[in-house]
């Protein structure tokens, strides 16, 4: 009998598995087709304070082992968030989410995150200062120290739950950023944010994206995800939530060898919309497989010393 069960920010999860945000609506759909309290728990889409439609389309794109998007922050507005998406969310599901919060300002970024940490599902806000396909706002405050404390200090002013925040990979070194999201009072960060990416329509000339770039996700960037894990493992004493390109249990146990304490799956859920169900269904046999009795154990168990 093997035991899946971490503890994220003080949160209790009866398994690391976590669908990413923006690779699961609000869940509703998800728990159409199967009952979605398997999950450890999982993030909703970024949210900004009004409603967005996003980026024009084309805004998927085809790559080789995984997918570009630049869907450009579509969501309802938290207002919406609130009064329909989590209420309807209650119905089915009675665990916690994180709040994954978007912003264009660090005003926006505050009112928002203090809007969703009233919520009772809301289990932990995510500060999403890593979205590659918006201008003005979320990767541009995550490329710079300064601009990732600077949000991360002022939204831990307005909430009482864990913040978490989502890194990009878009940087030269990422330690650096990470270390200031601690050193600001981050309880946690979750990485990788998509990695920006194009594709090129060569009949048409042009790029096959509306807004020419997008973040690619899926298999492809797996190793890079995981090295980007190690390294703030080793740089921060946060809890880390390793994500980018996850697809099997192995790939969990990896992540959490590197210094995971959850694993964010995102892509995976889109092409294979009980991926995260199947995962969690099958870590327990690769943990056997690895003489692992508890997960928690082999957090970080990758490093020496
Ligand atoms: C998007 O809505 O463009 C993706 C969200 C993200 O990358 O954070």
């Amino acid at each position: 009998m093997v035991n899946t069960a971490v503890n994220l920010c003080g949160v209790e999860l009866e398994n690391p598995v976590i669908p990413a945000s923006g690779a699961f609506g609000y869940g509703r759909e998800f728990a159409e087709i199967y009952d979605i309290n398997c999950l450890g728990a999982f993030a909703i889409k970024g949210t900004t304070a009004y409603p967005r439609f996003g980026n024009p389309t084309p805004r998927i794109a085809d790559a080789p082992g995984g997918m570009l998007n630049s869907v450009g922050l579509q969501n309802p507005g938290v207002e919406d968030v609130v009064n329909v998406e989590l209420p309807a969310l209650a119905k089915v599901y009675s665990k916690k989410v994180l709040a994954n919060v978007c912003g264009f300002s660090i005003g926006e970024y505050v009112s928002v995150a203090e809007r969703l940490d009233a919520e009772d599902i809301v289990g932990w806000i995510e500060l999403n200062v890593s979205c590659p396909n918006v201008h003005g706002g979320g990767m541009s405050f995550g490329a710079c120290c300064e601009g990732a404390a600077a949000v991360t200090r002022e939204v831990k002013r307005v909430t009482k739950k864990p913040v978490i925040v989502k890194l990009t990979p878009n940087v030269t070194d990422i330690v650096p950023i990470a270390r200031a999201c601690a050193d600001a009072g981050a309880d946690g960060l979750s990485l990788i944010n998509t990695v920006l990416a194009m594709r090129i329509d060569p009949a048409a000339r042009r790029p096959v994206l509306a807004n020419v770039t997008g973040g690619l996700s899926g298999g492809a960037v797996f190793p890079i995800a995981l090295r980007m894990v190690y390294q703030v493992y080793e740089a921060v004493d946060i809890p880390i939530v390793g994500m980018g390109g996850v697809s099997t249990a192995r790939d969990v146990i990896e992540m959490m060898l590197a210094g995971a304490t959850a694993v964010g799956v995102g892509a995976a859920n889109l092409t294979n919309p009980f991926a995260a169900k199947e995962i969690i269904e099958a870590l327990p046999a690769e943990m056997e497989k690895y003489g692992i009795t508890n997960l928690v154990d082999i957090i970080g168990g990758a490093h020496n010393g």
